[in-house]
């Protein structure tokens, strides 16, 4: 139990989790064009992610190669060039010499000998991008995000890549006094506590009944990922009528048939991007849901800033945006009955995991629910897939995933 919360082991997160798998950063759409960047996090350290005038997406340490100033101290902007405000020294933010040393102040008379711009580059992370999600990585060795993300590519397709997506706003950011694999837990594998920590939705009649997290299927794809998957009888989609082409044009039959039987669909992509087709909802007679983007930031052993997008079909029409932003901000987000639901669980779990007896005795938990459950043949998706949602075998791999990272020693 300690593990969630325990200083020495964060410590090992931030030097063998963090820099040797693949993290999300952003979706393209907040990227608008050349010169375009927002500020994220790989692990703890600041980076910058912009779009080059040759459309590619970079990151690069968000630290001057003079002190290790932060050159980006903005969230998000738009600019010609980055320059740090201590010293001045100057770096391109697109075209050829995106992330190279441009120039100092008085140069000529401050470095008489030169200045090797090559040399004083900015360090630049490995990037590749699936469905508009951009992910980065400081380790040149691990296999590529197409291998990393393997199985859950299939679902992330359903809620990412069924129609042109862009993110509505910007993310929301909140502290949340947790350990950042907590929520990342949840998301995973956690359809369970919905009936009981969420059963406030068939007392407010926006649901009949509180069994929205127990039909549908468990998904557990390799390396860590996991979901699961509402569906619904009905004979209609929950979804806008005039999406379903687009839907159509970009899925396969089988993801466009499970996408028009979808109700909701929770997941988490490891270490800590987490997913989230919330339960459609009951607005003015219309069924609603407001998808959702989050990263569990982690800011310290205990404690974590949530980022949160809500994200939208471009070319949706107009009632289904307002109300689906409508849902989100009603559900999840910063003023979301979801979320505080939720903090005040981790955050108990936090406080009892945190103290000298959950650390000296090891109390163990129990991750046994669906143990010995055979997987579906049948199931049109890829990954391991049970029936119904009630299972934590997607949560057992998570953690293995985890523990294989934090106790292999970095190469040297
Ligand atoms: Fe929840």
């Amino acid at each position: 139990m300690f593990v969630y919360s325990d200083p020495d082991v964060y410590e090992l997160e931030l030097e063998r989790v963090f820099p040797h798998t693949w993290l999300f950063l952003a979706h393209a759409s907040e990227l608008s064009g050349p010169g375009s960047f927002v500020v994220r996090d790989m692990g703890e350290q600041s980076v910058i992610v912009g779009r080059g005038d040759d459309d590619v997406v970079r990151v690069f340490l968000n630290s001057c190669r003079h002190r290790g100033m932060k050159l980006a101290c903005e969230d998000f902007g738009q600019v010609d060039m980055w320059r740090c405000q201590y010293h001045g020294f100057t770096y391109g933010s697109k075209g050829d010499f995106m992330g190279t040393l441009l120039g100092a102040p008085f140069e000529r008379q401050a470095y008489p000998q030169g200045l090797d711009r090559k040399a004083l580059s900015l360090i630049e992370a490995r990037v590749e991008t699936y469905q508009g999600l951009i992910f980065a990585t400081w380790d040149k060795k691990i296999a590529p995000l197409s291998d990393f993300l393997g199985d859950v590519r299939w679902y992330l397709d359903l809620l990412f890549g069924r129609a042109e997506m862009e993110v509505v706003g910007v993310p929301q950011k909140w502290v949340v006094p947790s350990g950042w694999k907590l929520p990342a837990d949840n998301f995973t594998s956690d359809a369970y506590h919905t009936a009981t920590a969420h059963s406030f939705m068939a007392r407010l009649n926006l649901t009949k009944g509180v069994d929205f997290g127990r039909d549908g299927y468990h998904v557990a794809p390799d390396n860590g990922h996991g979901l699961g998957i509402g569906t619904h009888s009905d004979d209609e989609s929950y979804f806008p009528p005039e999406l379903q082409e687009e839907y159509r044009s970009r899925l396969s039959e089988e993801q466009y048939e499970l996408l028009s039987h979808l109700k909701n669909l929770h997941g988490n992509v490891f270490p800590h991007m987490s997913f989230l087709q919330p339960n459609f909802i009951d607005i003015d007679g219309k069924k609603v849901s407001g998808l959702m983007l989050r990263v569990w930031q982690p800011i310290g052993p205990d404690k974590l800033q949530v980022w949160s997008w809500h994200l939208i079909e471009k070319n949706g029409p107009d009632w289904w945006k307002k109300a689906a932003k409508a849902a989100y901000v009603q559900t999840f987000g910063s003023s979301g009955m979801f979320d505080q639901d939720d903090t005040e669980n981790w955050e108990a779990q936090t406080r009892n995991s945190n103290t000298a007896l959950a650390r000296d005795e090891e109390i163990m938990l129990h991750y046994g629910m669906g143990l010995g459950m055979e997987p579906l043949t049948e199931f049109p998706g890829p990954g391991h897939v049970f029936d119904g949602k009630f299972s934590e075998a997607a949560g057992r791999k998570y953690w293995r995933t985890w523990l294989d990272l934090v106790l292999k020693e970095p190469e040297k």
